[in-house]
């Protein structure tokens, strides 16, 4: 079971962070999805990280949130309008920790803070059954276009428990 790691830690993403993120973005994609997808398609999916400028400016357009573990950035996630969760990505040295758990946690509180009444993904195969996991529920098939290579994602809901009104 992923439990609560005492060497874990989260803050926002600064512009600095951009580089690591960018090389976390690639090798998580490179290393751990390969069941799921071909080279090709790992190749094509990896390169949205190639303009590391363009790749900070999504994470910053975004509420991105960084993990770290024994003080290293080990993984990353944000969330964008609707209650979209738009990155998830970890480092494979620190898959099977818990770092995509804490990191999915503080996402879904950010977006109960911000009132969104469902959080929404359009998860990879790969972790498509860590999200039914915490109570996602699939609700369609998509292929999305990345370059010249289609990839097959799931869209994922989980409603936002309705707290009630303060009297
Ligand atoms: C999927 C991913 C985010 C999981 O990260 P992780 O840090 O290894 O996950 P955690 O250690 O936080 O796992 C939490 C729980 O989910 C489970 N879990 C993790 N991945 C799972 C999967 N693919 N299927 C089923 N359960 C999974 C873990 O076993 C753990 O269960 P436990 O609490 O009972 O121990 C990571 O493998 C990854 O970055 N994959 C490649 C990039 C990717 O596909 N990103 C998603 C884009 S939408």
């Amino acid at each position: 079971m992923a439990t609560a790691h005492p060497k874990l830690g989260l803050r926002p993403f600064l512009p600095e962070d951009a580089d690591v993120l960018a090389e976390i973005f690639r090798t998580s994609i490179m290393d751990l999805t390969g069941e799921d997808y071909s080279e090709a398609q790992q190749q094509a999916w990896a390169s949205a990280a190639d303009s590391v400028p363009a790749f900070a400016k999504k994470l910053g357009n975004q509420l991105t949130l960084v993990a770290s573990l024994e003080g290293s950035p080990a993984g990353f996630a944000s969330l964008g309008p609707g209650g979209k969760i738009e990155m998830l990505y970890i480092h494979p040295a620190a898959a099977g920790q818990g770092v995509a758990a804490m990191l999915v946690d503080a996402l879904e509180k950010l977006a109960g803070a911000r009132k969104a009444e469902k959080l929404v993904v359009d998860a990879s195969d790969t972790a498509r059954g860590f999200f039914e996991k915490r109570g996602y529920v699939a609700q369609q098939r998509n292929s999305i276009t990345v370059g010249d290579e289609w990839l097959a994602t799931t869209t994922l809901h989980k409603p936002l428990a309705a707290k009630p009104e303060a009297s």
